[in-house]
């Protein structure tokens, strides 16, 4: 197995993470991974905002769970609803992925750009996870308020967010993939 597949196929999420910061270096790295993401019309509609100031990062899970705990899917009023849940879980690095507002397909590209960045990570031995869960406060009436706090003016549209740090511990094994997902039309 050649080790880019070996690298996908080893990434986890991680959901707890040691107190030490990664360096610029590391995440310059593994934002450049990013940058070279396919892109539509190569327009690289991405744009990458680094937070490590740890209250700012505290203040959006807090209001980020409030939301979630006004959510119509039980599963998600839960989560928000615990105690020791963080959204980020009090990584010491968050990426913020936003997207220009005029590009043609935004949102992919900012996925794409994310998914390099996870295999980027992995690659390295740093700890990352996939973050969905500010969409809804970027949504809601306080969207505009934390925009303007990250800076992201009026035409950067947030898509999703990385948690990244040293590794505390993760699942040691995938869950059982659903395989054969596949056919040939020949
Ligand atoms: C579209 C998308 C959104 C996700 N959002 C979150 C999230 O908000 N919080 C989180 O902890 N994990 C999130 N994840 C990561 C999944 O929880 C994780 O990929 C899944 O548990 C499988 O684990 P693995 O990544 O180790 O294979 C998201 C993944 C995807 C693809």
């Amino acid at each position: 197995m050649n080790e880019v597949i070996k690298t996908i196929k080893k990434r986890r999420m991680t959901g707890k993470f040691k107190n030490s910061q990664l360096t610029d270096e590391q995440i310059i790295e593994i934002i450049n991974a990013g940058q070279h993401a396919p892109s539509v019309q190569k327009q690289q509609a991405w744009n990458f905002t680094v937070i490590q100031d740890r209250e700012l990062l505290n203040e959006l899970s807090k209001e980020s769970k409030l939301i979630g705990q006004k959510s119509d899917a039980e599963v998600i009023r839960k989560l928000n609803s615990k105690e020791d849940y963080h959204v980020f879980y009090n990584a010491p690095t968050v990426i913020i992925v936003s997207a220009d507002k005029e590009a043609m397909m935004p949102e992919a590209e900012c996925i794409a750009a994310t998914q390099n960045m996870l295999l980027a990570a992995e690659s390295m031995n740093i700890g990352a996870c996939w973050i969905s869960a500010l969409e809804g406060l970027f949504n809601s009436h306080k969207g505009d308020e934390y925009r303007k706090k990250l800076n992201l003016g009026d035409n950067q549209i947030p898509q999703l967010a990385i948690s990244l740090g040293h590794i505390e511990s993760r699942p040691e094994k995938a869950y059982p993939r659903r395989n054969g997902k596949y056919k040939f039309i020949r």
